[in-house]
């Protein structure tokens, strides 16, 4: 069979056959359909995420994270000791992948805007907001920064997308959205005022 050369050299040369001309046919035309509805859903998806990206390290980035985790903590999460981060509107919000877990988890106003910085402090991960179906990866070394304005109050769930060993599955984080700053949060720091109407 197909250990030895076909019988005819020239199989090539012989006419496409009618029904694998028929799948030639739909599967270009399938990929044509696919090539432009990534072109419309760059301006209609609503989904395009920032290109704001910069150089960074593990150490540094995780401690900016824990900076703004002490400055801003208001609760731990039930008795998991993960604090839960109730930062200013408008202000740079820090959250890292690591081994597995997001840290910190954050709450967040809704209508406000803030500016998201995403980065690993060991090896890839990839966030990936549910149920609203945000993703992205997240890479060491690199601060990737998104400006978001939360739509609706709850309770979101980050997990991993992206394969990072024998925890990859329980790599889990959260995001709660609340309405206004009463989250249970204290006062934010003075510099909300400017923004606050
Ligand atoms: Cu982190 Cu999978």
């Amino acid at each position: 069979m197909a250990i030895r050369p076909p019988e005819d050299r020239l199989w090539w040369k012989q006419p496409l056959h009618r029904m694998e001309l028929v799948w030639v046919t739909i599967a270009f035309l399938w990929g044509l359909v696919m090539f432009f509805t990534m072109i419309v859903w760059h301006f209609t998806g609503k989904q395009n995420l920032s290109n704001e990206a910069y150089r960074t390290d593990p150490a540094t980035y995780a401690a900016k994270t824990e900076a703004m985790a002490a400055q801003y903590k208001v609760r731990e999460e039930g008795t998991t000791g993960i604090p839960v981060i109730h930062p200013p509107a408008g202000s740079d919000v820090y959250l890292l992948g690591r081994t597995w877990e997001w840290w910190p988890i954050l709450e967040l106003e809704k209508g406000q805007s803030y500016r998201l910085h995403l980065s690993s402090v060991d090896w890839l991960h990839g966030f990936s907001l549910q149920p609203v179906n945000i993703n992205i990866q997240v890479h060491p070394n690199y601060d990737m920064v998104l400006t978001m304005t939360p739509t609706e109050a709850g309770e979101y769930t980050i997990v991993c997308n992206e394969f990072c060993g024998i925890g990859h599955h329980a790599m889990v984080g959260k995001i709660y959205v609340v309405d206004g700053a009463a989250g249970g949060a204290p006062a934010a720091p003075a510099q909300a005022e400017e923004g606050e109407e």
